[in-house]
């Protein structure tokens, strides 16, 4: 989960890290109010949306009053950021920047440990940096046991080059930043930028944290730190129903059972889709092992109600939940769904029972229903249905 950067200046401060005061604001009259409350000088307004490069849409800017944070307020709310619309206000005590630095921590799955990023360079122009000077950041591997201890944080800062006066105060917060990703188990925190202020403090003015799902049964705070409003209203009611799904952008939808099947199935169909005007996968779905007519019902409602698929490839594997089980599933599933089933549903069935599970779903002839042999006919028909539909 991605936090909102009012949220990592939350966790940054809880950790120690040194920030500057924000404050939430949803309305412009908000952002006048926030802005008296801290001082009424000057105040950054920040659209909070999960996407990078704010600042360059236009959703980070300076205020010098209150008045003038509420005018700002009203210019970037409502803004279209890479297609996050900005709901969400922080006004920042405004600092005086002397120089603006990067670091970050994250996950290096390939590695197998962790990787410390940093550079003297920091700023709104990092991705370009890392692309055209890549020597100017520096990359140093954390190993995941020991972590960014003082030794290690001096190690950063020594390869990204910071100049003696400053490196004791930006080594102290590495390793406080350290802290916030260790202790919260997050897999990436980033801070662009970091900086020194004019009377010699380092900061963080911007932060990006994620944080591992896999651990937030340590972390019973953490549920109160999800946006269900900003989530996909799609993966919001399959969470609701417990089901495994994750939108995507084309006009297939899929279900399977088994995550290795999905995702196989989600190469198949995007294979098989060249053949057909470059269909691709409208979704990720996985039913599990059960694979009831329920779940099934639940899985196929989901995906019917997506405007853009326009055909259903069912892809299941009979195991403990033997073939015949699963076709009583669909059939069951059709009915209960009733006139909600508007689309085409190819299936393919295959594993434990499969003669019997085909003869159930061949005498249901439900008339959106085609049967395939094999996995890659079923993602042609599929492609070749959404195709024809669109
Ligand atoms: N509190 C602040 N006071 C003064 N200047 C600020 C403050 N916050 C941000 N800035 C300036 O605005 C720039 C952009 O801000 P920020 O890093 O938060 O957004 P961004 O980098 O565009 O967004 P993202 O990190 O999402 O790409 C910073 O590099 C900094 O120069
Ligand atoms: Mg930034």
């Amino acid at each position: 989960m991605d936090l909102y950067e009012y949220q990592a200046r939350d966790v940054f401060e809880k950790h120690g890290v040194p920030v500057l005061g924000g404050i939430v604001a949803r309305t412009p009259e908000e952002a006048r109010a926030a802005a008296e409350r801290l001082g009424g000088g000057t105040v950054v307004v920040k659209a909070q949306v999960k996407t990078g490069g704010r600042g360059k849409a236009g959703g980070v800017k300076l205020a010098h009053s209150p008045e003038e944070a509420a005018q700002r307020a009203e210019e970037i709310l409502g803004l279209d950021i890479k297609g996050h619309v900005v709901r969400t206000l922080m006004v920042a005590q405004g600092a005086k920047i002397a120089e603006e630095y990067y670091f970050s921590v994250l996950l290096d799955r390939a590695e197998r440990r962790y990787l410390a990023m940093a550079s003297v360079e920091g700023g709104m122009e990092i991705e370009q940096l890392a692309v055209e000077r890549p020597e100017a950041l520096a990359r140093v591997a954390v190993d995941p046991l020991v972590g960014i201890d003082e030794a290690k944080a001096q190690e950063i800062v020594a390869a990204a080059g910071f100049a003696a006066d400053v490196a004791p105060q930006v080594a102290d917060v590495i390793q406080k930043l350290w802290g916030v990703y260790k202790n919260e188990d997050a897999t990436l925190v980033e801070v662009n930028p970091l900086v020194r202020t004019e009377d010699g403090r380092i900061v963080a003015l911007d932060g990006k944290v994620t944080l591992d799902a896999n651990a937030d049964f340590r972390h019973p705070d953490h549920a109160e730190l999800e946006d269900a409003a900003a989530a996909d209203p799609l993966e919001a009611r399959a969470k609701e129903a417990d089901l495994n799904y994750v939108k995507l952008d084309g006009s297939v939808g899929i279900i399977g059972n088994g995550a290795g099947l999905v995702m196989s199935t989600l190469d198949v169909v995007a294979y098989a889709g060249e053949a057909h005007g470059g269909v691709r996968p409208a979704n990720f779905l996985d039913i599990g092992g059960g694979a009831s007519a329920e779940v099934m019902a639940a899985g196929l409602d989901i995906i019917l109600s997506d405007p853009q698929v326009k055909a259903v490839f069912v892809n299941v594997f009979g195991g403990i939940t033997a073939c015949d089980a699963v076709a009583t599933g669909i059939v069951k599933a059709l009915e209960i769904l009733g006139d909600h089933a508007t689309k085409p549903l190819v299936v393919r069935l295959d594993g434990n029972n499969v003669v019997e599970g085909r003869r159930i779903l061949a005498e249901a002839a439900h008339p959106l229903v085609t049967l395939a042999d094999t996995m890659d006919g079923g993602a042609d028909k599929a492609a070749e249905l959404a195709h024809a539909a669109a």
